[in-house]
């Protein structure tokens, strides 16, 4: 399977992926956390990315898009499975690499799903939101908590709140999805792959569109 997850701050993509990974087999590439991992290792990339992060800004497209042909022209998984890019591509110059690259490995992305969802309704999912930094797994403090307080279900390790659910800096984050990412959904309509879904309904709803979606 390879597709795309198109949605705003806080409108599921990063809950929804895992559900597509079990199910496909596909890798999960989220720009997100390729770059929170950057920042925690601390390279000159991180240390960049983290300022443009936290003020809901976007970073270039030169080094988004490298990092995402070096995903996808390595990474054994992508080629063989497939792959749900969350995250990527975030702007229309994006949009067209990304076909470019995938028309040189003769492997076309063949879905492209949106989470549609207002922005009232994020303001709590984000402010809500704790993460699990080293798998990027998303828990909610009321939608959807962990089992222990402020603890990964998984490996026990503590959760954290991201440094840029702030409500300031979704408001600025918010701006670019309407302003820059937003035009790819027309871009996906126009080569007749996109699909539009309701992302404020609840996570198993949700998941169960997106299959709709992909045929199942
Ligand atoms: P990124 O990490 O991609 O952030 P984002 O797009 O703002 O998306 P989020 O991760 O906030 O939302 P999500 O849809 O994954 O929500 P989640 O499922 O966790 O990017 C961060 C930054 O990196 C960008 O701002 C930019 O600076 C930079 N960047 C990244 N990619 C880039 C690119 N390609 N180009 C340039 N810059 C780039 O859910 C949120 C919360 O809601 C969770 O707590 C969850 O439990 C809860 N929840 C989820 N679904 C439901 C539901 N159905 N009902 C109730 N609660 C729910
Ligand atoms: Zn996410």
């Amino acid at each position: 399977l390879r597709m795309v997850l198109i949605g705003p701050p806080g409108a599921g993509k990063g809950t929804q992926a895992p559900n597509l990974v079990n199910k496909f087999g596909a890798y999960h590439l989220s720009t997100g956390d390729m770059l929170r991992s950057q920042v925690s290792q601390g390279t000159p990339l991180g240390v960049e990315a983290k300022k443009i992060m936290d003020q809901g800004g976007l970073v270039s497209d030169d080094i988004m898009i490298g990092m995402i042909k070096q995903e996808l022209s390595t990474n054994p998984t992508c080629s063989t499975k497939g792959f749900i890019l969350d995250g990527f591509p975030r702007t229309i110059p994006q949009a067209e690499k990304l076909d470019e690259m995938l028309d040189n490995l003769k492997a076309p992305l063949q879905k492209a799903v949106e989470l549609k969802i207002d922005d009232e309704l994020l303001v709590s999912r984000i402010t809500g939101r704790l993460v699990h930094p080293a798998s990027g797994r998303s828990y909610h403090k009321i939608f959807n908590p962990p089992k222990k307080p402020m603890t990964d279900d998984v490996t026990g390790e503590p959760l954290i709140q991201r440094s840029d659910d702030t409500e300031d800096a979704l408001k600025k984050r918010l701006n670019s999805y309407h302003k820059q990412t937003e035009p790819i959904v027309q871009y996906y309509k126009n080569k007749g792959i996109w699909s539009g879904i309701d992302a404020a309904q609840d996570p198993t709803k949700v998941w169960n569109d997106i299959l709709k979606c992909l045929g199942f």
